[in-house]
């Protein structure tokens, strides 16, 4: 069964996208079937993995991308999916096991002009569609915006596991905290849409800290960000076995080239398998997928 994971902070540009994107990136290097769903009407983890030509298209008809799952009728999870999403430029698949739901900015109406069936909230009709495709895949992502509104929801809804990417500062600590409210409020909300075979609504299972220059020291704000983190798996709030990721991704420039080119920094500068001799911030995007991999909920 795949595992159905959102990264969500209640902070923006704490690194959510690049996080996980470049973590999708490593567990399909790894072998594993990866999907990866854009509920972010940013549309970045889009625009960087189609490139912009591409995404284009899908923006300029709103055709194949997520916002028309809730149109009835338009399109299905199944239709949109995007294949190896990353290419060269010639059409041929980069990193295959990797695809991508897509999203354009049309999705902001979800939060607006829809009008849904109030019997059948949009989180329900994502969750329906995804679970007709979730078999091809070992691990389902969801990049979601700063906030648990609709298209948020879908992600929050289906996924069964929850990572904070967090930088060392207190706004961090304050997304994480506010995040966590706002989450046992929605999961109140939902309850009576879940079924069994959903398996457990999703809590907080870990906190990812990134973008940490050299020479920062981050305990301080490590040791905060555990105890508020202790205080919540106390309360039952966050999952028993949650904690801080001991993988830590630093700063680094080619994280944001990497937009630009389109591609996972796993995929910059010629093979794959050979990153740039000694550590760098490859090393630790694999680091961050390995232990996601280890870390099952418990
Ligand atoms: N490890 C990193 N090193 C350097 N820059 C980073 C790193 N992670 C993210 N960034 C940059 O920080 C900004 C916000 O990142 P992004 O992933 O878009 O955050 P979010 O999705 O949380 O809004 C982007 O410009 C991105 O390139
Ligand atoms: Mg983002």
């Amino acid at each position: 069964m795949a595992r159905k994971i959102a990264f969500i902070n209640y902070k923006g540009g704490v690194g959510k996208t690049s996080l996980i994107v470049n973590t999708a990136a490593c567990l399909a290097k790894l072998g594993k079937r990866v999907l990866l769903c854009d509920l972010d009407t940013q549309s970045n983890a889009s625009i960087w993995l189609l490139r912009l030509e591409r995404w284009n298209t899908i923006n300029a008809t709103g055709t194949g991308s997520v916002y028309s799952l809730f149109d009835p009728g338009a399109a299905r999870l199944s239709d949109i999916v995007v294949r190896d999403v990353v290419q060269d430029k010639g059409g041929e698949p980069l990193l295959p096991g990797l695809d991508l739901a897509p999203t354009a900015f049309n999705l902001v109406d979800l939060e607006n002009e829809y009008i849904g069936d109030p019997r059948k909230p949009a989180y329900l009709v994502f969750q329906e569609q995804l679970a007709e495709i979730e078999h091809n895949y070992d691990f389902i992502l969801f990049d979601c915006p700063p906030n648990i509104l609709r298209a948020s929801q879908c992600g929050v809804f289906s996924a069964n596991e929850i990572y904070v990417p967090s930088n060392p500062d207190a706004l961090s600590l304050i997304g994480f905290t506010l995040l966590v409210e706002k989450l046992q409020k929605f999961h109140q909300l939902s309850a009576s849409f879940r079924t069994a075979a959903m398996g457990r609504p999703a809590q907080v299972e870990g906190i990812i800290f990134n973008a940490i220059k050299t020479g920062v020291d981050i305990e301080v704000p490590k040791m905060r960000m555990q105890l508020r983190l202790n205080q919540f798996k106390t309360a039952k709030r966050a999952g028993k076995g949650a904690r801080i990721f001991d993988s830590i991704v630093r700063d680094a420039m080619v994280v944001r080239r990497a937009v630009t080119l389109g591609l996972p920094v796993l995929l910059i500068g010629g093979d794959p398998d050979e990153p740039a001799a000694g550590s760098n911030v490859v090393t630790d995007y694999r680091q961050v997928a390995s232990e996601l991999i280890r870390h099952e909920p418990v």
